[in-house]
């Protein structure tokens, strides 16, 4: 499988700011993707439908959302649903990113719930997982990981495969802060993830990606993504910048 480098801009940007990165970014990625490298942008709803094709015009370069409802249709007001997203030109959602749980409240059930309608829907899903400091402290990373994944996939254990899912692994203390997990923890981390993968998807857990993300930046991407079990990133704030973000991907 390709290393998914990926991005997600959250709450940032206009849409003539995002059209003007996901130009620059195509510019400096078109004719340089290594064979074994996907790209992957996730901007707010309001510009997926201006950036979309300015990234899919690239070869291996694909949109993402951050988030969806798990329904097909219907009322629900403010929401967006798995159809309307593929309809810009979406390939890829996130569930589960620690905002989402930890800003927003949302619990394991429902994570789970979007995993699984995303799937059917025809989106590829990225199912977000990582501790809390606190959690870390008291020497749980391994029973929330546990939690998370067995919650998260508890619907797609008959149809998640290595081409429709990925996990990342943010520990909620290295996003957004500048202090990333050093080598050993993104290796027992992931080392912890992968064993839990293949127990829940005997065929397929081998092979489903694990990013990495928390304080991603091109000085650091070099060492983190040629770590065991890493197969990616998700980079929140140095991929604001399409120099920075490329840096990264090229890493
Ligand atoms: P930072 O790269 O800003 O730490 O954010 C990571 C993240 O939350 C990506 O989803």
């Amino acid at each position: 499988m390709k290393k998914l480098m990926a991005a997600n801009w959250k709450m940032y940007k206009t849409v003539a700011e995002g059209v003007a990165t996901a130009t620059e970014l195509a510019k400096l990625l078109a004719d340089r993707l290594p064979a074994d490298r996907e790209v992957l942008v996730c901007p707010s709803f309001t510009m997926l439908s201006a950036v979309a094709p300015i990234l899919t015009g690239v070869e291996g370069c694909f949109a993402g959302a951050q988030n969806f409802y798990p329904a097909g249709q219907g009322a629900f007001t403010g929401e967006i649903a798995p159809e309307q997203l593929l309809d810009l030109g979406c390939a890829y959602a996130l569930a589960g990113h620690s905002e989402r749980r930890h800003v927003l409240g949302e619990e394991d059930g429902l994570i789970g719930k979007k995993v699984a309608f995303g799937l059917d829907a025809g989106l590829k899903m990225i199912l977000c997982v990582g501790e809390t400091i606190d959690e870390r402290r008291a020497g749980q990373v391994e029973a929330v990981l546990a939690r998370q994944l067995e919650m998260g996939l508890a619907g797609v254990l008959e149809k998640a495969t290595a081409a429709n899912l990925a996990v990342a692994y943010e520990p909620v203390w290295a996003i957004g802060t500048g202090e990333v997990a050093g080598p050993a923890e993104i290796l027992a981390a992931h080392a912890f993830v992968r064993e839990k993968l293949v127990a829940l998807l005997p065929s397929e857990g081998a092979a489903v990606r694990i990013l990495y993300g928390g304080s991603v930046k091109p000085d650091n991407a070099g060492t983190i993504i040629r770590l065991d079990n890493v197969d990616g990133v998700l980079v929140g704030g140095a991929s604001l910048k399409a120099d920075s973000f490329s840096q990264i991907v090229l890493a």
